[in-house]
């Protein structure tokens, strides 16, 4: 029979690779918790209306990565390719606005879009991200690239010092609101159409209903005629959005965070308003961008709720990890026991097994082997699974109520009476957390 292998584009998270996932996943809690966000958990598939009208129906992600099904009662659902219009779908369902008026919220979450499997490309890949919901206010956009960086900051990545810091590139832009944009695109338009018929077919596609993404064309040809004709958007921003975009940047400026104005960042989603933003990292291939972000002003309102400015950003933990891993930031995982108990005889094993079970309630990290091995091969095992210490149980053992226990790196063998071992495994912890 042929082996039934997992889909193109996803991946098995392997026991050896969790512990990078952990580690990872810890630092985005902590520092969750200290920059004052609550964890918003939503559903892995939605009604596919929630994508459609969120993100824009004529998107990459709507047009031809999502995916869609019908359920048994004849509604279209998809798996979320992006939790910014779910989070909103949700904020809005349970007026999260009635119980306050700021809504700072972050989440971890599996995703899934049909792109072309690539290196930092999946079809179904991870993200976590915020949704800082509530303030039309610069300092909130601030928060949100300060947060992202400060993940980055914690994994040693970026870090400010030297080198390192050169890894990472914020670039930010504005894309205008809805009173500068569609003036902005007209023009655009304008100066564009004589070169039509020299851009790419998918360039003339987008020209009518998705003209800001001819900026994302990789068409060499394509991007020179942009670079020669196209009128750049921070050229026509309003006044309130121009001094907005400002605020902004000296507010980057007064925390130090370098950045890089790009006039053609214009990210894939119909939602953004005033700022957009993304950090790239040269430690990833052509799929460099790290994090992605901005204002999505309208998109509350869009989804039915009340007019409610938000920011955020969502950063891909795959990529994450390719970068950590090239530069080999990851702290040494090390699998530990603090005791291996290792049993002669099988009549013992039950026995075994009750002081293994009385030494987990009192949490020492403990095991015994479940194979019925030789007892060579039970100390081989304590061994390969880095045993602080073993203890030997025999009949001898049973029947004096004491157990030899032994530290595995000095070779020292101690008899401690049955009810002791707790206490002097739990000694012997805590003396080498201090050496
Ligand atoms: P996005 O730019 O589509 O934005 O995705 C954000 C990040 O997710 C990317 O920078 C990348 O690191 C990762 N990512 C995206 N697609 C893939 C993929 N196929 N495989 C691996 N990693 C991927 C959003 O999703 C918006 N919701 C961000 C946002 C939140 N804007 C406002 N709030």
């Amino acid at each position: 029979m042929e082996t039934i292998r997992s889909v193109k584009g996803t991946s098995d998270i392997l026991p050896e690779e969790s512990p990078k996932w952990r580690y990872i996943e810890a630092i985005i809690n902590s520092l969750a918790e200290i920059y004052n966000y609550r964890e918003i958990r939503t559903p892995v598939f939605e009604e596919t209306a929630v994508f459609a009208r969120g993100v824009g129906e004529y998107t990459d992600i709507v047009t031809k990565e999502m995916y869609t099904f019908q359920d048994q009662g004849g509604t279209s659902l998809t798996l979320t390719p992006e939790l910014t219009a779910s989070v909103v779908r949700s904020f809005i369902q349970h007026h999260f606005d009635q119980t306050y008026p700021l809504n700072k919220l972050y989440y971890i979450t599996p995703l899934f879009r049909q792109e072309r499997p690539q290196a930092g490309r999946q079809r179904q890949f991870h993200q976590y991200g915020i949704e800082l919901i509530g303030s039309e206010h610069p300092e909130a956009d601030v928060e949100s690239i300060a947060f992202a960086l400060h993940i980055y900051h914690r994994l040693g990545l970026g870090s400010g010092n030297g080198a390192n810091q050169s890894h990472l590139t914020l670039r930010i832009n504005s894309i205008g609101d809805s009173a500068c944009r569609p003036p902005y695109l007209e023009t655009l338009r304008n100066a564009l159409q004589p070169h039509l018929e020299d851009l790419c077919k998918r360039c003339q596609d987008r020209f009518q209903h998705n003209t800001l993404r001819l900026f994302d064309c990789k068409n060499e040809s394509c991007q020179q005629i942009l670079s020669q004709y196209a009128p750049k958007i921070t050229e026509h921003l309003c006044p309130a959005c121009e001094q907005h975009f400002q605020s902004v940047l000296s507010q980057l400026e007064v925390l130090q965070i370098p950045y890089q104005v790009d006039a053609t960042l214009v990210r894939g989603l119909d939602y953004y308003t005033r700022t957009t933003y993304e950090i790239t990292s040269d430690l990833l291939g052509a799929q460099d961008a790290l994090c992605g972000g901005g204002r999505y002003d309208l998109l509350v309102e869009h989804l039915g709720g009340s007019p409610t400015p938000a920011v955020g950003f969502a950063a891909g933990i795959e990529r994450l990890i390719m970068a950590l891993d090239a530069l080999d930031l990851f702290p040494e995982f090390t699998d530990t026991l603090d005791l291996f108990i290792v049993v002669i005889g099988d009549d013992i094993r039950p026995h075994a097994y009750q002081m293994l079970q009385s030494l987990r309630e009192k949490n020492i990290v403990c095991d015994m082997d479940l194979l019925r091995r030789s007892v060579k091969a039970q100390f081989r095992e304590a061994d390969r699974q880095n045993a602080r210490y073993t203890i030997v149980l025999g009949e001898n053992e049973i029947q004096a109520r004491e157990a030899t226990v032994k530290d595995m790196a000095s070779g020292e063998e101690t008899p401690v009476p049955f009810d002791q071992v707790e206490n002097f495994i739990l000694h012997g912890i805590r003396e080498n957390q201090f050496q």
